[in-house]
This record gives structure tokens, sequence and C-alpha cells, in this order.
């Protein structure tokens, strides 16, 4: 492990405003230590989308995830509402369902002890009774533990945290900036699933600037057409970050726009990074949504999730469509994404990487790395991070973003 890894004065060069910054240095990306303070930091402090309502339509419907090593169940229960649980029996702690479908209760596959939908222990089949004999057991202490969770615009999120305010407090103005694409109305169709050999940053932050596009997708990128990409100033409006396009390698045609979007945002997209680890990519005609599960320090998971309008999908030609218009063009910019992403993590591990500096195309790169040396080394002083932000004067705007 490098000498001050956690000591702010190892990233003066990181601090610095965007035209004078340097990258993260690589342990940020390999180190275990590194690694298990953003999970505590991070990972068990802030929201984080686990995925869609409409992935679980009826009572009984679920769906499991992982995320950060935790297992979880999301289930809408008989009265319609929403639950999100520690998928861990309380027994002797044998994960209860994987996958999704529907179902009227929870039985675990070790012993057999019963849970309904709202996480209570239901129970505990067998004659004589199992736990005869057992003193002060009363169901009703041992339900499945139950996470907080909460939606806005249709996707549902969770923490592991009883400190993190409110969803729709913490989410800041992102739901009225998101406001014109009608996300409640989006209706999931379609997810890949990779699983990557690198740092759940480097993807992120390889997501979040276009000035790989010329190089790593040049096959999909017209040199005579710059795509110009703008940032959005987040300065005190919540944990996000966006940057609009005309001309994105991802401006894909075919369907129809969202129903009342105004002629700004259909001549564009938009690309959202919600702190930490969730992209949302909004477009005339669709939303994209990409959750990044972090495995471990060297291991990704990249659930990339497509949604359409209602109407959209209604339509007889949808399926004909969407493969090839949508689906298909994608995964070629992925593979090559694919390529790269676990390349920079090997030369990250091997210890060789010098920091270099910045393009200023690297805005969202910088706001990254900043955010997570405010978890992981502290937050710097306002007045330090209104200087880098662009902002003269330090105020009380700066504890919102903070
Ligand atoms: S571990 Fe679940 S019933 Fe025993
Ligand atoms: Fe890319």
């Amino acid at each position: 492990m490098h000498d001050g890894i956690f000591s702010p004065d190892s990233y003066v060069a990181q601090r610095r405003p965007l035209a004078e910054a340097s990258p993260l240095p690589g342990w940020c990306y390999t180190d275990n230590a590194w690694y298990e303070r953003e999970l505590d930091a991070i990972f068990h402090r802030e929201w984080l989308c686990i995925g869609r309502v409409e992935q679980i339509p009826e009572p009984g419907s679920y769906f499991t995830i992982e995320l950060v090593g935790r297992p979880l169940i999301a289930v809408r229960d008989s009265a319609g509402r929403v639950w999100v649980h520690s998928a861990v029996c309380r027994h002797r702690g044998c994960i209860i369902a994987e996958g999704e479908g529907k179902c009227r209760s929870f039985i675990c596959p070790y012993h057999s002890w019963t849970y309904a939908l709202d996480g209570r222990l239901v129970g505990i089949p067998g004659s004589p009774h199992p736990l005869a004999g057992v003193e002060d057991f009363r169901n009703e202490d041992y339900g499945l533990a139950p996470v907080r969770a909460e939606t806005w615009a249709g996707f549902i999120f969770v923490t592991f945290s009883d400190n993190a305010p409110r969803l729709m407090e913490w989410l800041g103005e992102l739901p009225r900036f998101l406001a014109p694409y009608r996300l409640e109305e989006a209706r999931q169709t379609h997810r890949d699933i990779y699983d990557v050999d690198c740092n759940w940053k480097l993807w992120l932050e390889n997501a979040f600037e276009n000035y790989h596009v010329a190089t790593v997708h040049r096959k999909h990128y017209d040199p005579t057409k710059p795509q110009n990409w703008q940032f959005e100033d987040t300065w005190g409006r919540g944990p996000w970050e966006a940057m609009f396009s005309r001309r994105s390698v991802v401006a894909y045609s075919g369907l129809p726009e969202i129903a009342g979007l105004d002629p700004a945002h259909a001549a564009g997209l938009y690309h959202v990074w919600i702190r930490p680890s969730v992209q949302i990519i909004l477009t005339s005609s669709y939303m994209k949504y990409r959750q990044y599960l972090p495995r471990g320090p060297h291991k990704l998971r990249l659930y990339e999730n497509w949604t359409f309008p209602q109407s959209t999908v209604a339509r007889p030609d949808f399926t004909e469509i969407v493969g090839p218009a949508y689906y298909h063009k994608y995964s070629e910019i992925i593979r090559e994404d694919l390529g790269i992403n676990p390349l920079v993590h090997r030369a990250m591990q091997s210890g060789a990487y010098l920091p270099g500096r910045f393009s200023l195309e690297e805005h969202i790169v910088h706001r990254i790395a900043n955010y997570v040396l405010d978890r992981i080394v502290g937050p710097d002083d306002p007045p330090s991070r209104a200087a880098r932000e662009g902002h003269p004067q330090a105020d009380d705007r700066a504890a919102v973003n903070a």
C-alpha cells in the first residue's frame, strides 16, 4: 500500500481547477483499503438505484440484485406497495431468492422458513415444530431485514444509511430538470449485463468524457461533425452532473419522439451522472440507464437498461425496429469500451501510472475524482471548492453539493 493514500496532501494535483488538474493516481482504482473505504463512505451511505417499478408490475412480482455484496429482493406486496428486503434468511443465512419471478411468499431453500411479501416470517414448516423447546422465540422478531427504499419517476432507490435525507430531498433539482422526459411513463424493455475486469470508476469516467470517442468509437464518429458537448452548471443543485450534445454517436432514431418533448430537448441528448453509480442517457425517443455495480476493486458488473415510452412499446412494429435500430447498434459501441477499460485497469494495477493531465472535455471525470476524494479523504474547504468549480464565492449552496 502506498504511504499516505488517505492524506489530503496526496491529492493537491487533483484538487486544482480542471485546466490545472491531474487524474486520480492508480491506487484509487486498485487498492483494497481504498475500496473498503469506498464501501463505507460511499456505497453504504448514498442512495443507489436498483431498478424500476415496472420490473415488478403485479402483487408477488420480484427481482433480486446483489448490491456491493449484499443480496436484496425488491417485491410488490398484495396491496401494491414496493418493498426491498435483505435476501438473507434469518435462520442461518441462506440466500432465499435469486433471479426474478412471481410468488406468494419466499421459502428459504435450506430449511423452508417462509416469509410474506412484506418480509414477515410467517411459517416454519415441520412436524413436530422444528423450534419446539426454543425459548423466547417470536416470529415477529425474525422477519427479513428491511432496506430503506423510495421511488422517483419509476426508479427504485435504496440506501443502507439511516441518516440519508429523503430521496426527493437528496435529488435536489434533478426531478425538475428531467421532468420534460416523463420518466414515470417509461417502460423497461431490455437489459444487457456485462462483467468487466476493471474498477467501477474507470468505466464511469469513460462514460462521461467524449474525448475517447474519436479514437475508440471512430467507426461511429464523423470528424466533420463535432459533438460540442456542453456541461450543465449543477452548483448547489444536487448530487448530479449533466452534459448535452446535439450529435452524440448514440442519438439513434426510428421510433417516435417522447410525447410532448419540447424542440430544445428533442434536438439533442443528455448524459446524467447521479452520484455515485447511476448514469441516465436521455434522448428524444428513449431513456437508457446504467447501473455500475462494483464487485471488489477489480470487478464491475454493468447493467445496461433500455426504456421507451409506454406508447412506443405498444406499437406493433416496436420489436422489429428496436433491435437493429437501438440495441444492436449500442452493443457495438459497448464492445469497443469493453476492450479499453480493462487495459486501463491493468496499467493501474501495474503501479506504473504517473497521473497526466485532463482535457477540458473531461470536466465530469474531474468532478467524479473530486467527489470520491471528498468522501474518502474528506471534503476540502468551501473556498477551494468554489474556486475549483468556477464559482468565485463559496455560498451556502456549497453545503448542498457536499
Ligand atoms: S437458513 Fe433459511 S431456513 Fe435455515
Ligand atoms: Fe465509449
